[in-house]
């Protein structure tokens, strides 16, 4: 399927259907248990198809019209729970708290919380991070609470004290596709007493689907209204600062570009590494405007992003160097190679529990309940 004019025809139709799942708490309606964390669930609509398992949450296959896979993810199930080939969360849902957690240890209501320390940087073993919330969600089974042809929501329930962080955390995610292409992520949570949240989800892309006739993800063209970012140290720490992106700097996507334009001179990404692994700053926007536009001029398959959400952690797959990710068959099989994708990663600001000065509030309590959508709309370019 190509052309502009099928995809603006049937776009006009889906916009006569209304979302499955308004925003809130639904009940559990199907809590099985004889579901296996393994287990996959299908939803589609239109040209869109997606595939999760209850294991942290993960995203296994995204097909798209032209029936190309460009999602990553694994094709054995088990994948995804063995130490190695889990560690770069592919497809993952993300929880309590995205990214890396200064120190292990963050002070609220007087109180200093020790959370789980699951990362010492490399070049400084002594340091203390927790990296995605610890024994995060996406380690966990979640309860498959929903499951219609296009819709899926999945519940984790995560006790006071888990991984160090207070509070009961009763946590939903909701996918939900609708024609011709479009994917609604909404996550939401009560909480049992003041906590901090930072969930996001964790899905790489490749646009041509790994065609190894087509150019890799460096050749896609990528736009996004940023003009900042978040300052790091060499170890990937936040070091509190909002940076200006230099205008035609490497991380300056304003104007559409290459990822390939300025990407091995790009140093956002910690120390001794090339290309982005940084929290990106949106301009100010409301969550149906598009923030990023991803698109492949080899396959045609663009994707437009909206959120609700401040930031994007963008990362350009430095870190699969070493022959650990087994690549689906659709994909060719071997390995994921290194800077061969890309993930994004709707979310607030990194590390905002230590960093008063960004002006924004991560704390969850009772009285203040969590919720967040982003939508993907895929379509071709003419
Ligand atoms: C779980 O499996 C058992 C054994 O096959 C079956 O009897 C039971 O009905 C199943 N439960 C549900 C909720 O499907
Ligand atoms: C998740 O589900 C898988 C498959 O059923 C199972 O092997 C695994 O032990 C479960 N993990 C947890 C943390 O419950
Ligand atoms: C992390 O710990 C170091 C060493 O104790 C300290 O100097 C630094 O200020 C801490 N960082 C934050 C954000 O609390
Ligand atoms: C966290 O560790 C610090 C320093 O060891 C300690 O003072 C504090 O009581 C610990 N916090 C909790 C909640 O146990
Ligand atoms: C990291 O944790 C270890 C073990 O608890 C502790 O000895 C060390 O002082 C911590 N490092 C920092 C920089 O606080
Ligand atoms: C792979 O890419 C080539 C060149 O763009 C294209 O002709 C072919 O149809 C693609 N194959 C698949 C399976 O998408
Ligand atoms: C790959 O892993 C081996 C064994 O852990 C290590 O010696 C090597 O430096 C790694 N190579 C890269 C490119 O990361």
């Amino acid at each position: 399927m190509t052309g502009l004019h099928k995809v603006l025809r049937v776009l006009a139709l889906a916009a006569a259907s209304a979302s499955a799942f308004p925003a809130g708490i639904i009940p559990p309606i199907f809590q099985n248990p004889n579901v296996t964390g393994y287990e996959e669930f299908a939803i589609s609509a239109g040209d869109i198809k997606a595939v999760f398992i209850p294991y942290g949450a993960t995203l296994k296959a995204n097909r798209w019209g032209q029936s190309r896979d460009i999602a990553l993810g694994y094709d054995d199930p088990s994948t995804y729970a063995n130490p190695t080939t889990h560690a770069p969360r592919i497809g993952s849902q993300i929880g309590r708290y995205a990214d890396r957690l200064t120190n292990a240890s963050f002070t609220l209501d007087g109180i200093t919380y020790n959370t789980t320390v699951n990362l010492h940087p490399k070049d400084a073993p002594e340091l203390n991070v927790t990296f995605h919330g610890g024994i995060g969600f996406d380690y966990r089974n979640f309860t498959v609470v929903a499951h219609t042809k296009d819709t899926l929501v999945l519940n984790y329930f995560s006790p006071d004290g888990e991984a160090g962080f207070p509070g009961d955390v009763d946590f939903y995610v909701s996918h939900h596709v609708k024609a011709p292409s479009t994917w609604t992520v909404k996550m939401w949570a009560t909480v049992s007493k003041n906590t901090p949240l930072l969930p996001t989800s964790h899905i790489y892309l490749q646009l041509n689907g790994y065609n190894s006739s087509e150019p890799g993800m460096l050749d896609h063209v990528y736009y996004m209204n940023s003009k900042k970012y978040q300052g790091v140290d060499e170890n990937l720490y936040f070091d509190g600062q909002i940076i200006p992106t230099t205008p035609g700097a490497p991380g300056d996507f304003t104007t559409p570009k290459r990822v390939a334009d300025g990407f091995w001179d790009a140093r956002l990404c910690g120390g001794g590494c090339i290309g982005y692994d940084s929290v990106f700053v949106y301009e100010p926007h409301t969550k149906t405007d598009v923030v990023a536009s991803l698109w492949s001029p080899a396959s045609g398959i663009r994707l437009d992003m909206s959120t609700d959400q401040d930031c994007v952690a963008l990362y350009t797959c430095g870190e699969l160097a070493n022959n650990t990710a087994p690549a689906k068959a659709a994909h060719g099989g071997g390995f994921y190679s290194q800077y061969s994708c890309i993930l994004f990663e709707q979310q607030g600001y990194g590390d905002a529990v230590h960093w008063p000065n960004f002006g924004v509030n991560e704390i969850y309590g009772p009285n203040r309940p969590y919720y967040s959508e982003s939508t993907y709309k895929f379509s071709n370019i003419p």
